[in-house]
């Protein structure tokens, strides 16, 4: 487990945060309509009936009292920055949390983490603080005090095209659902995976099933 590690993959960190010693850590990761949640749940479906007891599956934004906040804050137009802010505190709750689970040993499987606010956050940010590197700068120096390294996280790419059709034969799609700014999204997402050696990418244009099978390649090597 490579706790705290520092966000893009340099070796030292400044902080000496105790080190969940036992579980292991895996996100999901993809931009909206990539199937991520979908996969996710079939891991966790698998891996309980293997491991009973053993595994969480878990997501962000959270269901807590400031997951709740961040929901608001997107469908009442908050300003944004006080939305990306919103999306830390909520990760600083929950990691709080995930890591008690690592430490009683168990799989913990996270639909979202920091590097969907990275992401995100960075493609809606950009403008506002002077490009999406020094965007991306600042939202990992704010994730870093907060996060967990993850031991393994699964990337599910798409072409956003695809994605943005899937979303629209499901609902009616939300500012974070927009194709210009899925594809910002997503060229962010693709920056942190050559940077971070936590990321392994999924070919998510596949049916969902060869998804879950290619996630396990990657899994059964961190169990
Ligand atoms: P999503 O995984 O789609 O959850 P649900 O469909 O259950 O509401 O997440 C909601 C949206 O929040 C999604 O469009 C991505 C966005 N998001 C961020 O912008 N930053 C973040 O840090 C996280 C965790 C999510």
């Amino acid at each position: 487990m490579s706790a705290s590690a520092k966000l893009g993959g340099s070796s030292s960190s400044s902080l000496d945060e105790p080190k969940p010693e036992k579980g292991v850590f895996i996100v999901f990761e993809g931009v909206d309509g990539s199937g991520k949640s979908t996969v996710a749940k079939m891991v966790f479906d698998i891996l309980s009936a293997e491991m009973p007891g053993r595994v969480v599956l878990t997501a962000e934004p959270t269901e807590s009292f400031i997951g709740k906040a961040v929901r608001h804050a997107n469908e009442s137009g908050a300003d944004e920055l006080a939305e990306a802010l919103l999306f830390v505190a909520d990760r600083a709750e929950h990691t709080r949390q995930i890591r008690a689970w690592l430490a009683e040993g168990k799989v913990v499987l996270s639909d979202r983490y920091y590097a969907s606010t990275i992401a995100y956050q960075g493609a809606l940010l950009k403008d506002r603080l002077g490009g999406a590197k020094r965007a991306v700068e600042w939202l990992k120096a704010m994730n870093e005090p907060v996060i967990i390294h993850p031991d393994l996280t699964l990337l599910l790419t798409v072409s956003v095209k695809t994605a943005v059709e899937r979303l629209k034969s499901r609902k009616d799609l939300t500012k974070f659902e927009d194709f210009r700014f899925l594809n910002d999204v997503d060229l962010i997402y693709r920056g942190l995976c050559m940077e971070d050696p936590s990321f392994h990418t999924l070919d998510a244009s596949k049916p969902a099933q060869k998804v879950v099978q290619e996630a396990f390649l990657a899994i059964r090597s961190k169990l």
